[in-house]
C-alpha cells in the first residue's frame, strides 16, 4: 500500500505533488510527507493524518523547488506518527526517500547500521534503506545512484522507492520489486512518477510501467534510462494512457462510492462492449481466446483472489461449473499461496483483481507458474502487474475505481466471468445454441435492468435509517445468491464498521440462527428460481424468532412481500444473472448506513484499496 509520487521539471513541484497525493490517498492516508529541493536546500515537511493535513501544515511555509517526492502511507511497521511519516532522511540530510512495500530484512540491516554508528529516529523499514543507501554511497564513493542500485541486493521484500539528493539537484532515481511505480514522461523534458497513472494522466498520456528489479536513471531535459538491478542498461517500453481525466473526478455525486455505484450500468455495458453479440449468438473474449481450449480440457479451473474479488470468483464457480460444466475451486490467495498446493500444467489459475497489485494474489500466480500451470488474469487496472506477469487474461473495463469499498468492479468482474463461462459453455457444446441466446439476450439488457435497481434509491435511504444503529447484521442467500450475502455483509462493515456476516441461507440454522431476536436485521436474496421455496422457509424461521427481514424480491413478488419487514425489488431476470442486480441494493444500503453514520465513505478506517502487502 502507501502511494508515491515524485516530479522533475521546469513546473513548481509541490502543487503537482499534493494533487497527485490525493488521487493516491486511497492507498493509505495514515501520514503523508514532500521532500523538495530548493536552492540547493532539501526540505521536508511530514505529518500525522491525511493529505489534508499535509497541505494546512504546509501552507504557511515556502514550499519551492522544481524536483519533489511526495508520500501517503499506509502503516505496516510504526504507528502513524509525523516521526514515521516518509520522506525519511540521512543523517547528514542530504538525502531523501519514500518507499512502498515492506523491507522483509529490515531488522538485520538495521543491527548493522548501529553498530557502524547510524542512529534511527523512526521505527520504519524504510529508514532502513535511506541510511543503507547513505552508507553504501560514502563507502563505496559512488553517487546516490549507484549506491541505491548496490542497496537494493541486500533488501528482501517489496519496494518502489524514488529517491534525491541535494548533491544531486537535477536527477532523481527510482526502483521497484513486486509494488507498483510509473513514469509520465512529458512534453519538456520533466518527467511524473507514481504508484499508479491517476496523479500522470493530467499531464502526460506516455508512460512507462517499470519491472521488477528495474532502476529508472531520471534527468530533467534527457532521456529515461533504466538499468536492471546488475547494471545492464535497458529499453524503455512506452505505452500510452487510455485513461481519462474525468474518470478521476467524482463528477458531481458527494463520494466516489456513490459515483461508481450509479455508473454500473455503464460499467457492465463497457464489460460487455464488443464481446457479446447477443443477434448474431456471438461471445469473443479477445483476450483469452487462445486459451480457452485449454480452459475447457483443464483438470481444474483454480480462481484465486482476495476480498471482493473473491466474492465474484465465488459467483464464477457457480456460473462456469452450471454452464461450462468444468470442475472449478475458488481460493483465497493468502491461503493457497502458503499450502503447498498440488498443481501440475493440466491447471489453470485465473487470478481476479481490481487493482491487479495485490500482493497475495500476485504471490499465488507466480507459486502455480513455477509449479507449471498456465496462469491468466481478470484485472481492471490496465498495465497492473498481474496484467503484465499472467500468460494473458482480460480487462474488465470498469474504469478507475476510488472508493475503497469495491463497487462497480465487482458486478464487472461478475459480468466478465459470465462471459467466460457462457463462451466456454459454447465452445465446448455443454450448452443447447437456444438456452445460450436466451442467455446473451438477457445479459446483454442487464445494463437496462440495472438502471431500473438503482431507481429504489430512496426507499433503499429509508430502510437504512431504520437499521443505520444496528450493532449485527445477518445476509444470507442461496446458490449464486450466497457470495452476493458475503458481499453484502463486508460492504457494510467494511465502510460502516457494523458487525455483519454473510450465510448460505441454510446453514443459518447450524449456529446463527441463535443470534436472532427483535434487534437483528436480516438481509435475504429471495428472488424467484430454483430455491425460492426454501429461502421462505429459512424467511419464516428467521420471522419465528422475531428477526427484522429485508428482502430483495423479483419484481411483482406477493410472498415474500407478506412476511417481511420490507422488500426490494430488482427485475426479473434468468436466475444465474441474479448477482448483477441484487448485489446493487446492498451496496447502496451500505453507503447510505455509513454517510448516516458519519464515516468516512471512501476511506475507511485502517484500509486502503490496494493491499500490495501479505
Ligand atoms: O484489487 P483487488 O481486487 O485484488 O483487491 C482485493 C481486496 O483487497 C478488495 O476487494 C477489498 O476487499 C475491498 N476493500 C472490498 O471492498
Amino acid at each position: 500500500m502507501c502511494g508515491i509520487v515524485a516530479y522533475i521539471g521546469k513546473k513548481d513541484a509541490f502543487p503537482i505533488i499534493i494533487k497527485g497525493l490525493k488521487r493516491l490517498e486511497y492507498r493509505g492516508y495514515d501520514s503523508a510527507g514532500v521532500a523538495l529541493i530548493d536552492n540547493g536546500q532539501l526540505n521536508i515537511y511530514k505529518c500525522a493524518g491525511k493529505v489534508a493535513n499535509l497541505e494546512a501544515f504546509i501552507s504557511e511555509k515556502n514550499a519551492e523547488g522544481t524536483i519533489g517526492i511526495g508520500h501517503t502511507r499506509w502503516a505496516t511497521h510504526g504507528p502513524p506518527t509525523d516521526v514515521n511519516a516518509h520522506p525519511h532522511v540521512s543523517m547528514d540530510g542530504s538525502l531523501a526517500l519514500i518507499h512502498n512495500g515492506i523491507i522483509e530484512n529490515y531488522d538485520s540491516l538495521k543491527q548493522e547500521l548501529i553498530k557502524q554508528g547510524y542512529v534511527f529516529k523512526s521505527e520504519t523499514d524504510t529508514e532502513v534503506l535511506v541510511h543503507l543507501v547513505d552508507n553504501i554511497s560514502k563507502k563505496e564513493k559512488v553517487w546516490f545512484g549507484e549506491a541505491l542500485r548496490m542497496a537494493l541486493s541486500h533488501v528482501v521484500g517489496a519496494y518502489a522507492i524514488v529517491a534525491i539528493s541535494k548533491d544531486f539537484p537535477n536527477q532523481m532515481v527510482a526502483a521497484r520489486k513486486s509494488s507498483p511505480l510509473v513514469v509520465g514522461i512529458g512534453e519538456d523534458g520533466d518527467f511524473y512518477l507514481a504508484s499508479d497513472a491517476t496523479p500522470i494522466v493530467e499531464y502526460t498520456k506516455q508512460v512507462v510501467y517499470l519491472e521488477d528489479e528495474e532502476i529508472a536513471v531520471i534527468k530533467f531535459g534527457e532521456e529515461l534510462k533504466l538499468f536492471s538491478i546488475n547494471d545492464e542498461e535497458k529499453r524503455p517500453y512506452i505505452q500510452q494512457l487510455e485513461m481519462e481525466l474525468e474518470a478521476l473526478e467524482k463528477g458531481g455525486y458527494e463520494h466516489f462510492m456513490l459515483k461508481e455505484i450509479h455508473e454500473q450500468p455503464r460499467s457492465i455495458q463497457d464489460c460487455l462492449r464488443g464481446r457479446l453479440n447477443a443477434q448474431e449468438g456471438r461471445v469473443t473474449l479477445g483476450g483469452i481466446k487462445d486459451y480457452e481450449q485449454k480452459m475447457i480440457q483443464a483438470n481444474r479451473l483454480i480462481l484465486v483472489a482476495c476480498g471482493t474479488s473473491w466474492h465474484a470468483a465465488l459467483v464464477g464457480e457457480y456460473l462456469i461449473e452450471d454452464l461450462a460444466r468444468i470442475n472449478v475451486e475458488v481460493e483465497y490467495a493468502s491461503e493457497f499461496r502458503y499450502r503447498n498446493p498440488i498443481l501440475s500444467e493440466n491447471d489453470v489459475v485465473i487470478a481476479i483483481s481490481q487493482s491487479g497489485e495485490t500482493a497475495d494474489t500476485m504471490a499465488a500466480l507466480e507459486l502455480a507458474k513455477s509449479k507449471g500451470a498456465t496462469i491468466l488474469g481478470i484485472c481492471n487496472v490496465v498495465g497492473s502487474s498481474i496484467s503484465r506477469i499472467t500468460d494473458a487474461g482480460s480487462y474488465t473495463h470498469a474504469g478507475p475505481e476510488i472508493g475503497v469499498a469495491s463497487t462497480k468492479a465487482f458486478t464487472a468482474q461478475v459480468t466478465l466471468l459470465t462471459l467466460v463461462a457462457l463462451s466456454l459453455a459454447h465452445k465446448k457444446g455443454s450448452i443447447s445454441e437456444t438456452d445460450f441466446r436466451i442467455l446473451l439476450t438477457e445479459l446483454e439488457a442487464i445494463p437496462e435492468k440495472v438502471k431500473k435497481v438503482l431507481e429504489t434509491n430512496a426507499k433503499i435511504e429509508q430502510i437504512a435509517l431504520e437499521y443505520k444503529d444496528a450493532t449485527n447484521a445477518l445476509y444470507l442467500g442461496r446458490g449464486s445468491s450466497f457470495p452476493v450475502a458475503l458481499e453484502g455483509a463486508l460492504k457494510l462493515k467494511e465502510i460502516s464498521y457494523i458487525h455483519a456476516e454473510g450465510y448460505p441461507a441454510a446453514e443459518m440454522k447450524h449456529g446463527p440462527i441463535a443470534l436472532i431476536d427483535e434487534n437483528m436485521p436480516v438481509f435475504v436474496i429471495a428472488t424467484k428460481g430454483n430455491s425460492y421455496e426454501k429461502v421462505v422457509s429459512n424467511i419464516q424461521e428467521v420471522k419465528a424468532r422475531k428477526g427484522k427481514i429485508i428482502a430483495i424480491v423479483t419484481e411483482g413478488d406477493t410472498q415474500v412481500r407478506e412476511m417481511a419487514d420490507h422488500v426490494i425489488e430488482i427485475p426479473e431476470t434468468n436466475e444465474i444473472l441474479v448477482p448483477l442486480l441484487a448485489t446493487i441494493p446492498f451496496q447502496l444500503l451500505s453507503y447510505h448506513i455509513a454517510v448516516m453514520r458519519n464515516c468516512n465513505v471512501d476511506q475507511p478506517r485502517n484500509l486502503a484499496k490496494s493491499v500490495t502487502v501479505e
